[in-house]
């Protein structure tokens, strides 16, 4: 194993019995940090006593399993073996409970452990309730957490509440993107170039900043094609999917339904087409509208099969399924992922020239070129949502294209 400068200085740390009750690794993505830190705390827990019980977590057992139980398994070999099924695992010869802090029943279980252990990876994407609850359980005498995490708000409860203590026995170690001398530099390039403004503050460069500003910074002119550019560019790489997103209106906002289309190889993101409407006349009037725009977008680019909606209105979304079942649309309860990762994913595709929208459409592209981070609240990441700027195209455009993300980011 050959680590870099950053990652020899925190094994010295664990060589020389510098480490707390509690050790964070925090920094921006690919820095290097989850890889460092599994490793120190296998070499710890193969020193620490046998019969104790230890507890690797996840803000989901899904997550876990991609970003530290499957990396740690082909580094260690048969030295770590684990069943998913049994939520347990044998790490140097010692039990390891695995655990999503996400699910609901974690809490309860964790409850009743006393452990030696912990290794909780993405700390920020856990519940602070979660997280007390697992500090009450290292009870042991000598027993540590390890912990990785990427920056947020600097109001967020492991920054205020634990990184800026004093008077907590924690160690944090801070690491960058170029720590990491792994990476191709090409890779490191274009990933500093996917990154902006606030995200690049924290993703890239590993600071607690809160979010001002607009919230699409680089969308631009060039992310606005005509017709004929778009034909062009479909001919030379065909659309392989579309869907509808659906956000219904309610008082003041509007009701509003985007169509996206990715090309293949899941490249490049599009806006083909799109209904806005604040008038709200009629439940009845709003299927209609939805079948007649559904039966367009399929005519205009036919990969489109399913539609995905708000879920807060399911009579509404039944009627949808009623309309457009006969036109082999699916219709189903959008995901609805953190508004944080929503914003980022599409970040990322206007800075790496992935995302273009039709220049018909100009909901949309008002709605994105004027969306502003509220700055009443610098405590909170929050899009501004007060009426004066279009949300609704947002919520609908990101309905659509949200549940591609493993794809588009070929993860
Ligand atoms: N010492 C090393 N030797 C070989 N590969 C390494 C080493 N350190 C890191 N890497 C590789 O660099 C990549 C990024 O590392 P890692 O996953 O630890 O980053 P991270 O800081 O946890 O990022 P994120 O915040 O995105 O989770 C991984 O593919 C990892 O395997
Ligand atoms: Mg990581």
């Amino acid at each position: 194993m050959t680590f870099s400068p950053k990652q020899r200085q925190a094994m010295l740390l664990l060589k020389n019995g510098k480490l707390r009750r509690l050790n964070i690794f925090e920094g921006s993505v690919r820095s290097g940090k989850t890889y460092i830190s599994m490793i120190m705390w296998a070499f710890w827990l193969a020193k620490s006593p046998p019969d104790s019980a230890y507890l690797m977590c996840g803000k989901t057992l899904t997550t876990l399993k991609r970003n530290v139980l499957e990396p740690l398994k082909s580094l260690l070999g048969n030295c770590f073996q684990y069943s998913e099924y049994k939520k347990e695992g044998l790490l140097f010869g010692r039990r390891v409970y695995l655990e999503g802090a996400s699910n609901s029943e974690a809490e309860s279980k964790i409850r009743g452990m006393t452990l030696m252990g912990a290794y909780c990876d993405e700390l920020t994407l856990f519940g602070e309730d979660f997280f007390v609850m697992l500090l009450s359980r290292l009870s042991e005498q000598g027993a540590k957490l390890f912990a990785t995490t990427n920056p947020d708000n600097p109001s967020h409860w492991v920054k205020r509440n634990y990184l800026d203590d004093k008077s907590l026995d924690l160690l944090s170690m801070k690491f960058t993107l170029d720590d990491n001398d792994f990476l191709p530099a090409e890779y490191v390039g274009s990933l500093k170039k996917e990154f902006h403004g606030v995200f690049y503050d924290r993703y890239i460069l590993g600071k607690w900043v809160a979010a001002e500003g607009r919230v699409y910074e680089s969308f631009s002119a060039a992310n606005i094609v005509t017709r004929a550019e778009l034909k062009e560019r479909l001919e030379k790489n065909r659309l392989m999917t579309a869907a509808v997103g659906v956000d219904y209106g309610g008082n003041g906002s509007a009701s509003a339904f985007v169509l996206v289309g990715i090309d293949a190889g899941f490249r490049n993101l599009y806006v083909l087409s799109e209904y806005y409407d604040k008038r709200n006349r009629s439940a009845e009037n709003l299927i209609n509208n939805f079948e007649l725009f559904v039966t367009q977008c399929k005519s205009d680019f036919s990969p489109l099969q399913a539609a995905y909606c708000d879920s807060a209105e399911q009579l509404l979304i039944k009627s949808f399924r009623q309309a457009v079942g006969k036109y082999g649309v699916e219709v189903k309860n959008a995901l609805k992922k953190p508004i944080n990762t929503r914003i980022n994913m599409l970040n990322r595709l206007i800075a790496a020239k992935r995302f273009f929208v039709l220049n018909e459409c100009v909901h949309v592209i008002d709605a994105l070129q004027n969306a502003v981070w509220d700055e009443r609240d610098l405590h909170k990441d929050v899009r501004l949502d007060n009426g004066t700027s279009n949300i609704d195209s947002l919520d609908a455009l990101e309905y659509a294209f949200e549940r591609y993300e493993n794809r588009l980011f070929g993860f």
